[in-house]
C-alpha cells in the first residue's frame, strides 16, 4: 500500500544555496490534488441528504474554513450556542461565536443545526450551582430557550432542543432539570421551542443510541409518546460516537424505526475514535465503518443526513477525553484526506478512489560541492502512518555514503539501505521524519529512485 516517490528532478541537484523550503513546497503539493474530488456537499445534495460538520468559530479561517465551507453543507457549533457560552453571568449573553458561525453559514449557502438549548452539561456556574424553587427552574428554562431560539428565529434549520435525557439503561438521567421539573420538561422545552421559531426541526439529540437498546428504545418510546400528545417533536438525533470496529449491527433497522414514527432522524456528532497510533490498518477499518454508517442513512429515505464532531483530528474532542486515542475524524490535523474521507464520498455516490500509498520518501539533495555533498530523505504519511522504515536505492554513478544520520545506512556496491534509528520508526499520520547523510560523488550525481519498505 505504500507508493514510492523519488524526489526531484536532476535540476534539484542543488548547490550550497539550496533550501529545506524548497523540499517542503515540493511535497505539500501532493495532497491539493485530492482536492479536485467532488465536494461532499454536492454528493450529498445530489443524494437528497445532509453532510455536515461541527465547527469551531474561532478557526473558520485559512484552510479549516476553506474545507469546512467547500465539503459540507450544514454545520454545527461545537460549542458556542451551549448556556454557559451565551449567557456566562445570568442576563449577560455572549453571542459573538455562535453569530459567526451563523453568518459563516449564509455566506457559504449553509444550513445550521443549533445545539444545544437544554443539557445537563456545559451549563453556567451561575445556573448549576443557584438553589432554585421549580417555578424558578421553569422559568429559567422557558427565557433562556425563547431569548437563544428567538434570536436566530428563521436563520436555524432545526435545533437540539434536548440533549442526551437518557441513562443507558433507559431511565431519565438525574439532571437540574429533571430533578426539578420532572420528566415533562423536554415537553414543555420542545413547546417553548416551536413557539419562538415555528420554522426550526425540534430535536431530541442523545449518544449509544445509535442500535436498538434499551436506551434506544427509552427514546423511541418518549418520541412516540410525544407524538401521540401533540408535543412538537421533528427528528432524533443519534449521535454516533463510535468506536473502531464497532458500528451497531442494528443501526439501519434502528434508524428506520424511528422514522418509521413519522420524525426525521439525523446522524448528528459521528466521529470513530481508535488507539493511537494510526495505522494503516485501523485507517482502512475505520473507513469500513464510516461507509457503514453512511449507507445505513442513504438507504433510509427518512434519515435526512450525517454530520461529523469536527471534520479534522486537529478539532476533535477525543484526545481530551479518551486518553490514547484520537483519529477519529475524516480529515488528518494537517487537512489531509484520510481513507474516512474516501470512504463517505463513495457512500455519497462519489467515484473518487483513495490514493494509494499513504506514506513516501523523498530523496533531495541539500548542498554539494566538488567531490561531496549533502543528502536528506524525508519519509512523510498522510492518511496512514507508520512504526518502523527502511528506505532503500541504488547509486548510479559511483556515489559512496560516508556519514548518515538519524538513520542506519549501509552501503554495498551500488546499493544503499537505511533504516530508521531507535527514536524514529514511528511516522504519525500526518506527520513526517527527515534523515540525512554525507557522500562521496565524482562527475555526476544523479538523483536515484528510492523505495520505501
Ligand atoms: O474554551 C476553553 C478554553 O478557554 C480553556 O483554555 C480550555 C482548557 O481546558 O477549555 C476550553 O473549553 C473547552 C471547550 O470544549 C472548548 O474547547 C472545555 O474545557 C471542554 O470541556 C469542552 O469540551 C466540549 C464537550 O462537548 C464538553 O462536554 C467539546 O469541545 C465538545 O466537542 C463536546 O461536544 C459534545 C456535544 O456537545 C454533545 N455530545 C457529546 C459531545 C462530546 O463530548
Amino acid at each position: 500500500m505504500r507508493s514510492l516517490r523519488s524526489g526531484f528532478s536532476p535540476a534539484s541537484l542543488l548547490t550550497g544555496a539550496a533550501t529545506l523550503a524548497t523540499l517542503g513546497a515540493l511535497l505539500v503539493a501532493a495532497p491539493a490534488a485530492q482536492a479536485a474530488d467532488t465536494p461532499l456537499r454536492d454528493l450529498a445534495a445530489a443524494k437528497g441528504k445532509a453532510i455536515g460538520t461541527a465547527v469551531t468559530g474561532s478557526k473558520l479561517t485559512g484552510t479549516y474554513g476553506d474545507i469546512a465551507g467547500a465539503q459540507f453543507n450544514w454545520l454545527t457549533p461545537g460549542n458556542a450556542m451551549k448556556w454557559e457560552t451565551v449567557e456566562p453571568s445570568r442576563g449577560t449573553y455572549n453571542w459573538a461565536e455562535a453569530d459567526q458561525i451563523v453568518a459563516f453559514a449564509q455566506a457559504h449557502n449553509q444550513q445550521v443545526r443549533g445545539h444545544t438549548l437544554v443539557w445537563h452539561s456545559q451549563n453556567p456556574d451561575w445556573l448549576e450551582n443557584g438553589t432554585w424553587t421549580p417555578a424558578e427552574l421553569s422559568t429559567l428554562l422557558q427565557d433562556h430557550i425563547s431569548t437563544e431560539v428567538t434570536r436566530y428565529k428563521g436563520r436555524l434549520a432545526a435545533w437540539d432542543v434536548v440533549n442526551e435525557p437518557f441513562n443507558e439503561d433507559g431511565t431519565y438521567r438525574s439532571t437540574l432539570w429533571y430533578n426539578g421539573l420532572g420528566a415533562d420538561y423536554i415537553a414543555q422545552a420542545l413547546t417553548w421551542a416551536r413557539a419562538a421559531d415555528p420554522s426550526a426541526k425540534l430535536y431530541i439529540n442523545d449518544y449509544n443510541v445509535e442500535g436498538v437498546n434499551a436506551k434506544s428504545t427509552a427514546l423511541y418510546n418518549l418520541v412516540k409518546s410525544l407524538k401521540e400528545r401533540g408535543v412538537p417533536i421533528d427528528g432524533v438525533g443519534l449521535q454516533a460516537h463510535l468506536i473502531l470496529g464497532q458500528v451497531p449491527a442494528t443501526f439501519q433497522q434502528n434508524i428506520q424505526r424511528f422514522a418509521d414514527l413519522g420524525v426525521d432522524v439525523a446522524i448528528t456528532e459521528l466521529d470513530i475514535r481508535m488507539q493511537l497510533p494510526a495505522i494503516e490498518a485501523k485507517l482502512t477499518q475505520q473507513a469500513a465503518d464510516y461507509k457503514a454508517v453512511l449507507d445505513a442513512c442513504v438507504a433510509v429515505t427518512g434519515c435526512s443526513g450525517v454530520t461529523v464532531w469536527g471534520f479534522t483530528d486537529s478539532d476533535s474532542w477525543i484526545p481530551d477525553v479518551f486518553e490514547g486515542y484520537g483519529a477519529a475524524t475524516p480529515y488528518d490535523e494537517n487537512y489531509v484526506p484520510k481513507p474516512a474521507y474516501h470512504a463517505i464520498a463513495t457512500a455519497l455516490g462519489g467515484t473518487t478512489t483513495p490514493p494509494t500509498g499513504a506514506c513516501t520518501a523523498t530523496y533531495g539533495v541539500t548542498s554539494q560541492w566538488n567531490t561531496g555533498f549533502t543528502g536528506q530523505v524525508r519519509i512523510a504519511c498522510s492518511g496512514a502512518a507508520l512504526s518502523a522504515w527502511r528506505v532503500s536505492w541504488s547509486f548510479g554513478a559511483g556515489q559512496r555514503i560516508t556519514q548518515a544520520w538519524n538513520a542506519t545506512c549501509t552501503q554495498t556496491g551500488t546499493a544503499v539501505s537505511c533504516a530508521n534509528a531507535s527514536y524514529n520508526g514511528t511516522v504519525t499520520n500526518g506527520g513526517s521524519v527527515t534523515f540525512g547523510f554525507n557522500g562521496a560523488w565524482s562527475g555526476t550525481n544523479p538523483v536515484p529512485a528510492v523505495t520505501l519498505g
